[in-house]
Formats: C-alpha cells, sequence, structure tokens
C-alpha cells in the first residue's frame, strides 16, 4: 500500500505547521466542522475532557499575542483555538492530558483536509492563567494550546522526522 491510497496517510504525511497567513477570512463553518472532528479523538473511558474557545474577536487575539514570544503568528492568523482540559470531567490527568493531545491532532489533521493552515502553539502555556482570565474562562478549566488557524501564505513549510530505525527500540 502507498501512502497515496490512503487519505489519513496523506494527511498525517502532508500536514505541516503553517505560521504564515493571508488576511482572507476562514468560513466559521469550516472551524466547526474541524472542532467537531476533533471531538471523535479518543479519550479514557470516553470522558471528553476536551474544551474549545474559539476567539475571532481582534482586541483579544492581540491580547493573547501579548502572552507568547509568536506574538506575530498569533496576531496574523485569523483565528484563535484555546483548547483546554476541563478539570471537573478529568478522571486521570495524565490520560486525560494524552486525550487532548489525541484531540489536538485531530483537530490539525481536520484543519488541513479543509485546505486551512494551522499551528499548535505550545510557549503560550507559561501564561496560561491570563489566558483563562482574558477569556473570562472559569478556573476548572487548563490551557493545553492556542491552536491559531488562517489561509496558509505559502506551503513550502519543510520539516524532518527520525528515521524508524532510531526510534524502534525492540523488535522480536
Ligand atoms: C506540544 C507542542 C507545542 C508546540 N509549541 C509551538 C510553539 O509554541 N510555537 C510554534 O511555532 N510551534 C509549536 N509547535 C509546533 C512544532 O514546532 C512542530 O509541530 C514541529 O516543529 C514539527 O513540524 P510540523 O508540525 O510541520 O511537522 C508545537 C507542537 C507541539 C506538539
Amino acid at each position: 500500500m502507498q501512502i497515496s491510497d490512503s487519505p489519513i496517510l496523506k494527511a498525517i504525511h502532508e500536514r505541516r505547521s503553517v505560521r504564515q497567513f493571508m488576511e482572507a477570512p476562514v468560513s466559521r463553518d469550516l472551524i466547526m466542522t474541524a472542532i467537531e472532528a476533533a471531538s471523535w479523538a479518543p479519550s479514557g473511558l470516553n470522558n471528553q475532557p476536551w474544551r474549545f474557545a474559539i476567539i475571532w474577536d481582534k482586541a483579544l487575539r492581540e491580547a493573547l499575542a501579548a502572552l507568547t514570544r509568536y506574538a506575530n503568528i498569533l496576531q496574523s492568523a485569523s483565528v484563535l483555538i484555546g483548547v483546554f482540559l476541563d478539570k471537573e470531567n478529568s478522571y486521570d490527568y495524565t490520560k486525560d492530558c494524552q486525550a487532548v493531545g489525541a484531540c489536538l491532532q485531530n483537530l490539525l489533521l481536520a484543519l488541513h483536509s479543509l485546505d486551512l493552515g494551522a499551528v499548535w502553539i505550545g510557549e503560550i502555556l507559561k501564561n496560561k492563567e491570563r489566558v483563562i482570565e482574558i477569556l473570562k474562562l472559569p478556573e476548572q478549566l487548563e490551557l493545553m494550546a492556542v491552536v491559531a488557524v488562517g489561509h496558509p501564505a505559502h506551503r513550502n513549510q519543510k520539516s524532518h522526522r527520525l528515521p524508524l530505525d532510531k526510534l524502534i527500540l525492540l523488535e522480536k
């Protein structure tokens, strides 16, 4: 089987972090479609601990941009998606963080498949409490990432992965 035979394998391989966006507006329907796909991630006991904040408002985007050294990425994105762990819906912190990670990957792949560009911003977590305050969200939420989304300015992003012989420790 070749990568091109499977749309999922193709999306996994072709998705890249996009950090430069065009000014063109992003359709709300596409964002909802991507978030719905994100919500189909697996979670322990199917507890679905992820929650989302969708931020279109320019002033709010500016306020969040000020909390990270990746301000320029947040400023140029059309929309930001805050992804949170709902600690009141958590049964095991490690497993719930893993579930939110799976949800984030679904989100990135879904956005890619909808021809949108996105990047997972983790650096802003150093100010995660401030994000909750600025968005006026309850303290039971813990920020896991902000995903910056827009129409890609270009598709020249390159990345690399370690070869499998460096990753597979054991095969018996
Ligand atoms: C937990 C996590 C945190 C990340 N934080 C940032 C970030 O703060 N800023 C950024 O530009 N990219 C961030 N990234 C994106 C990575 O830099 C990117 O996924 C990696 O370099 C591989 O490139 P690719 O996504 O194009 O394959 C983060 C990714 C993950 C999974």
